[in-house]
């Protein structure tokens, strides 16, 4: 079976209803990263920074994966198809994708401060200050922070190594050390970026631009992948 490897962002959710970060009307505009998603934050305010996780998680719990999602899944009939996403959302796993690698954490789950192997699952919305890991320290929200080591980062690394197709989707490719992982993909193995407002990327061959809402196209792309590549 041909190793399929997809690495999505915010985009892959906007038609669910959650917010991107760096679109026109995206989070970023509305927060300051420094001031909400960084260790300087949690050690500032961790009350704010509570309430910003808080409120995101609260709405995914009332949205729903999109058809671009529910596409993806289609792929493992022919491929053995690896996703590694930068959201901290659960919709891949909720259409039906077996393999999710969340290279910047899960908002549904907290952890520990005192033991970063202390993870839990959370079945409700709200994580507040006096909520303890079983050692009694405060949790807080399983996302990596700017300013913090991407632990899965090797691993997604090992993954796009092996591609023998790569699909991205869905990001604006200016977060590192994620926006970086196309570069370790063999040269020959073909590429697609799907993203209303993709670009060439300088220096990567073999790559198609398809500049469309990933909803819209991935259903017909996977249709495609499914006919010619399998
Ligand atoms: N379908 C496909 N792509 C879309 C759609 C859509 N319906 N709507 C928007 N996009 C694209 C935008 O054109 C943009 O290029 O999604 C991209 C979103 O980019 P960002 O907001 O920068 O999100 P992302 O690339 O995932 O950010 C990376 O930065 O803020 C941090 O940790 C956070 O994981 C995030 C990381």
């Amino acid at each position: 079976m041909k190793c399929l490897v997809v690495l999505t962002g915010a985009g892959m959710s906007a038609e669910s209803g959650i917010r991107t970060f760096r679109d026109s009307n995206g989070l970023w505009n509305n927060y300051r990263i420094e001031e909400v998603a960084s260790p300087e934050a949690w050690e500032k305010h961790p009350e704010v920074v509570l309430e910003f996780y808080n409120q995101r998680r609260k709405q995914l719990f009332e949205v729903e994966p999109n058809a671009g999602h529910r596409a993806l899944v289609r792929l493992e009939e022919k491929f053995d198809v690896q996703i590694i996403t930068q959201n901290v959302d659960d919709l891949h796993e909720r259409a039906g994708s077996s393999h999710v690698l969340h290279l910047h954490g899960e908002l549904k789950k907290a952890r520990s401060t005192v033991d970063p192997d202390l993870v839990y699952e959370l079945d409700h919305w709200e994580l507040k200050m006096g909520d303890t890991c079983e050692k009694g320290s405060q949790l807080r929200p399983h996302i990596v922070w700017f300013g913090e080591p991407v632990p899965l980062f090797d691993q997604a690394v090992q993954i796009a190594k092996t591609a023998d197709i790569f699909l991205v989707i869905g990001t604006s490719l200016v977060v590192y050390p994620a926006a970086g992982l196309i570069r370790y993909v063999e040269r020959d193995v073909p590429k697609f970026y799907v993203d209303p407002q993709a670009f060439p990327v300088h220096g990567v061959p073999k790559l198609e631009v398809i500049r469309e809402k990933a909803g819209k196209v991935l259903p017909k792309l996977v249709e495609k992948m499914l006919n010619r590549f399998a």
